[in-house]
């Protein structure tokens, strides 16, 4: 398999799961690896693994001001970045539509302005590389409309075509734009959950999937197959979804009225 060497990388969201396993990963096989996430505690414990090429740039994806200053922090820690991989994100579902503005803000903040922010701290960065790739991880749950997705698929349905705007915009330049979208990771943001997750996969199979799929140039790196599949057919053929899938899901019998 091709290995990602000898680049300068920066991952949001390496404290824990995926980004963490990135992070790892990446450093590991002799890349620099800048670190982010808002916790710096555990970001240190991750240093701690591979001291000389990991660094720590703790700040929140979602605050725009805390990002104006990750910019002059990552500039002073280096001259270009070969790869970003924006992974900061949380969860949270809505239970029997309370539709909480206040708890989509926040997962918009985390899942969609982060990336955007991510993007705008690391682009003069990126621009000073040969062969610069701006990467953000997404969800296969924005293929079709998952009941209590509805802030969490729409971030990630949100930043699919935020990202595929960029490319489009940057299509005659030579930086790459790489959606990822896993299926169910078992990290600290699934372990929270109180269903089957078909599929199941652990952070270090996730890490492994995207290295892969970034060393093979692919835009899109979707996994597993036995769920992405499945999920973009009936992406495709919208009324089955609604028709067998959606009632067998749903948790709610009647709307309240209250
Ligand atoms: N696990 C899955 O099944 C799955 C499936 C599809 C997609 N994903 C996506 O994969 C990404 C990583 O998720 P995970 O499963 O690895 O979850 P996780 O273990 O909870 O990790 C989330 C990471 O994001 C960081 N983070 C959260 N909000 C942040 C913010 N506002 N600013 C900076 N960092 C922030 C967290 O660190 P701090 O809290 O210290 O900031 C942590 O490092 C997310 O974008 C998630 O939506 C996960």
């Amino acid at each position: 398999m091709t290995v990602i060497r000898d680049k300068t990388i920066w991952v949001t969201g390496a404290s824990s799961g995926i980004g963490r396993a990135l992070a790892l990963r990446l450093a590991e096989q002799n890349n620099f690896v800048i670190a982010s996430s808002r916790g710096r505690d555990a970001l240190a414990e991750l240093q701690q693994s591979c001291p000389k090429r990991i660094r720590i740039l703790d700040c929140d994806v979602g605050d725009d001001e805390q990002m104006e200053q990750a910019a002059a922090r990552l500039a002073e820690m280096t001259d270009h970045l070969d790869l970003v991989i924006a992974c900061a994100g949380t969860c949270e579902y809505d239970d029997n539509l309370q539709l909480d503005t206040a708890s989509y803000r926040r997962v918009f903040d985390a899942n969609y302005f982060g990336v955007v922010n991510t993007l705008r701290s690391a682009l003069p960065l990126l621009a000073n590389s040969r062969t610069p790739v701006f990467a953000a991880v997404g969800s296969l749950s924005s293929v079709v409309g998952f009941p209590r997705a509805e802030a969490y698929g729409a971030s990630k349905a949100a930043l699919g075509y935020f990202l595929d705007a960029v490319r489009a915009d940057a299509c005659r330049t030579n930086l790459r734009v790489v959606h990822i979208r896993p299926g169910f990771i078992d990290t600290p943001l699934t372990q929270r959950n109180d269903f089957d997750m078909p599929f199941l996969m652990t952070a270090d199979q996730a890490a492994e999937c995207i290295e892969r799929g970034l060393a093979s140039k692919k835009h899109t790196i979707d996994f597993p197959r036995r769920l992405s599949w499945p999920l973009r057919f009936l992406g495709f053929f919208r009324s089955l979804w609604f028709r067998y899938c959606a009632p067998r899901m749903t948790r709610i019998r009647t709307l309240r009225k209250t």
